[in-house]
């Protein structure tokens, strides 16, 4: 028996193999053998999936193997199969680590390698960030087109070259734009938290091309690139960034513009979903 309490945390575990276990306690837990797409729900998004289609199983996320719990109120603890009305089968994962928890970036990109080995193809990956672009009120969901790891780290791990081109696939970008063409898109530059940026750091985020700032996905973006699957990322705009909104930022703001937004959000992602 391992001495570790979570299984990545022993450093010589291949975390693809912890994956690997994930994907087959999923395949036990919800008697679904293979998922087709998974979706991560961010600050926001939780209720996002209700109107996906019939949620069959919900497994709390410490029954599955390298799981951690969640740090926050406000991020759901849990993982869903839920099956389309057009029969694409969904893993719904409620349950993301930080990487500003601090328990490295094999554990953050964990579910994204699990998603992947349940054999998904599509990874949808959405989240609360700030906004840059002053158009953008709180609610709006915008497309991520690309983004900016300012974090200094990477999942990849060796001599692991993966190109990043088209990371957040423009196909799929076109696809939810015919659901909603009025969505805007930008690029997500991820910082490590856990505090949020001061207004030096947002001019920054936009000098170098940012519209959009937070706490994740693009770390997770190149796991599923790695893993070969094809990545949709949205980012829900629950505050505009620190100096761009005059008044400060708070955590009870961004849930409370989550919760506001949630009808038209879960609208488009079950329509952008069903298209898939
Ligand atoms: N910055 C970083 N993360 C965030 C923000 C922000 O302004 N809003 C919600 N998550």
């Amino acid at each position: 028996m391992s001495s570790y309490s979570n299984p990545l945390d022993d450093p010589a575990a291949d975390p693809f193999e912890v994956a690997a276990r994930a994907a087959s306690d999923i395949a036990r837990l919800t008697g679904v053998p293979q998922h087709d797409i998974a979706l991560t729900l961010g600050s926001g998004w939780g209720k996002a999936a209700d109107l996906l289609g019939e949620t069959t199983t919900t497994i709390p996320a410490t029954e599955v193997t390298g799981f951690s719990r969640p740090a926050l109120a406000g991020h759901v603890g849990s993982l869903r199969s839920i099956l389309t009305p057009g029969g694409t089968r969904v893993l719904v994962i409620g349950a993301r680590t930080h990487y500003y928890e601090g328990h490295g970036v094999r554990r953050v990109v964990h579910s994204v390698r699990t998603a992947a080995a349940t054999g998904a193809k599509t990874m949808v990956l959405t989240n609360g960030a700030g906004g840059i672009k002053e158009t953008w009120t709180p609610g709006t969901p915008v497309l991520i087109s690309d983004h900016i790891n300012l974090t200094a780290d990477s999942p990849l791990e060796g001599a692991t070259f993966i190109d990043l081109t088209d990371l957040y696939s423009s196909r799929l970008r076109d696809l939810a734009r015919t659901i909603d063409p009025s969505l805007d898109e930008g690029v997500y530059c991820q910082f490590r938290g856990p505090h949020y940026e001061t207004p030096a750091e947002v001019q920054m985020a936009k000098t170098i091309g940012g519209h959009i700032v937070g706490m994740s996905t693009a770390l997770e973006a190149i796991a599923a690139r790695e893993a070969g699957m094809e990545v949709l990322g949205f980012s829900l705009i629950t505050n505009l960034a620190a100096g761009i909104q005059t008044t400060p930022l708070s955590h009870q703001e961004v849930l409370e513009a989550g919760q506001a937004a949630e009808p038209v959000i879960s609208d488009l992602l079950a329509r952008v979903i069903g298209t898939l």
